[in-house]
């Protein structure tokens, strides 16, 4: 053989190993965890977490094993607790083999923006002290988004990473506990998410993983009762669907709901269009909208599911400049240009699937080939979603991947909202 030859076959041998050592395993999907109830005081709250309703004010369900007074003490020093509200509480039961724990429901405020607050659900002083941060009343303003969360170990880790970044607020577009009928891992869902749950707030939507058929009951009744999110304050009659605003207004958030009927004449339709009215883009620079199944999706997982709801609403998110859409469904990271049917349009929404939250299901790794020219970034690992709105114009999106246990920025994009001058064109 000639030396050139021998060096370039060296040179060939040595990129491949490379290439090889290079190239990230994806992980195995983890077993589904249990969670299991270890507080022997039945009146002792568990499963804590909050919601914001309107800018003020925030929403505290917990559930207790007994009943008990549906009472939240709080104040902006641990330990002295200058005012308290009420609420109410509810059970469901689950054919005859299960009886939930009394699920309460207080909202407390107002609340002054970015701080602290101390509280203590029910009327004991023996229970557990826990803690919030209200967001800010004005940008910047960090929201974690993932979706299809479980509860694994992949989903431990996934809420690792999210718990050490300073975020204001997390957006869940749907499946949360994987529980899929068996109630007792919704309880063991709450106490997975409780120590992040119970300090920022939580939006979510529903995905399919929450519908649960029963004979003549609601096919929500399980999510509906334990994570009720402010539907009534955005003029919504369901809590499959509501908005809500953020940093004083400056970020309006749609979560709508891929299992409520959307087309034209329905509910959520007619809501989803008055709602858009009253958006004032000089007021509110950023509009982001969340779905569960994807509109868009290279993914040959859950192919085609998002297409009559697209076909439904998406002309109404466009003609509102709806900034970025964000969806889960596929276990998969996905990014998307801006697109309006079908189309690269600087007009149309980012769409971006970030459905790799951990569940037991796993990875979603196929992809259809070739890629079309729309889908800038896909990747089937597990990891969530940073969203920094910076300011009125610009805000920073960033895929945070599990590589292993160790969050690493796999993909990054700048965001001009679609109301500032530099889009121009499309105001
Ligand atoms: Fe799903």
């Amino acid at each position: 053989m000639a030396p050139s030859l021998i060096i370039i076959t060296v040179i060939l041998w040595v990129c491949t190993l490379l290439a090889v050592s290079a190239e990230y395993t994806r992980p195995l999907p983890r077993q589904t965890l249990s969670i299991l109830d270890e507080d022997s005081d039945p009146s002792a709250p568990q499963q804590v977490h909050i919601s914001v309703v309107g800018l003020d004010k925030m929403r505290v369900t917990w559930i207790t094993k007994a009943d008990t007074p549906s009472i939240v003490h709080y104040g902006t020093e641990s330990g002295v607790y200058t005012s308290s509200n009420t609420g109410s509480s509810e059970r469901y039961s689950y054919l005859l083999i299960y009886k939930s724990g009394y699920i309460h429901d207080v909202v407390i405020g107002p609340l002054q923006p970015n701080n602290l607050y101390y509280y203590r659900c029910g009327d004991s002083n023996s229970f557990q002290e826990l803690s919030f941060n209200t967001p800010p009343d004005q940008l910047p303003i960090n929201l974690a988004v993932i979706g299809d969360l479980g509860q694994t170990g992949w989903t431990t880790t996934t809420l690792q990473h999210i718990e050490s970044w300073d975020h204001d607020m997390l957006i869940l577009p749907g499946d949360l506990s994987y529980a899929d009928y068996i109630q007792p891992l919704w309880d063991s869902f709450g106490r997975l998410v409780e120590p992040l749950a119970s300090k920022r707030p939580w939006m979510v939507t529903e995905g399919n993983h929450e519908v649960e058929k029963m004979p003549f009951k609601s096919s929500f009744e399980a999510y509906n009762a334990r994570w009720k999110m402010p539907f009534e304050e955005s003029g919504s009659n369901s809590n499959l669907y509501y908005s809500f605003d953020t940093a004083g207004g400056a970020v309006h958030v749609i979560m709508l709901g891929s299992y409520a009927e959307y087309k034209p004449g329905s509910d959520q339709h007619t809501w989803l269009v008055s709602d858009l009215n009253k958006i004032n883009r000089k007021t509110t620079p950023w509009v982001f909208a969340i779905i569960h199944a994807p509109w868009y999706n290279t993914n040959t997982a859950h192919q085609r599911e998002g297409d009559y709801m697209r076909y439904a609403m998406e002309s109404l998110l466009y003609k509102a400049r709806v900034d970025v859409v964000f969806s889960g469904h596929v276990h998969a990271y996905e990014r998307f240009d801006r697109v309006y049917d079908n189309q690269v349009d600087q007009c149309g929404a980012v769409h971006i699937t970030i459905g790799d939250g951990g569940n037991k299901e796993g990875l979603a790794k196929s992809y259809e080939e070739p890629k079309s020219n729309i889908s800038l970034f896909r990747e089937a690992s597990f990891g969530h979603g940073r969203l920094e709105v910076m300011n009125a114009t610009h805000a920073h999106w960033s895929w945070n991947r599990n590589d292993d246990d160790v969050a690493v920025i796999s993909d990054s994009v700048w965001l001009v909202s679609l109301s500032s001058q530099e889009n121009q064109a499309c105001c």
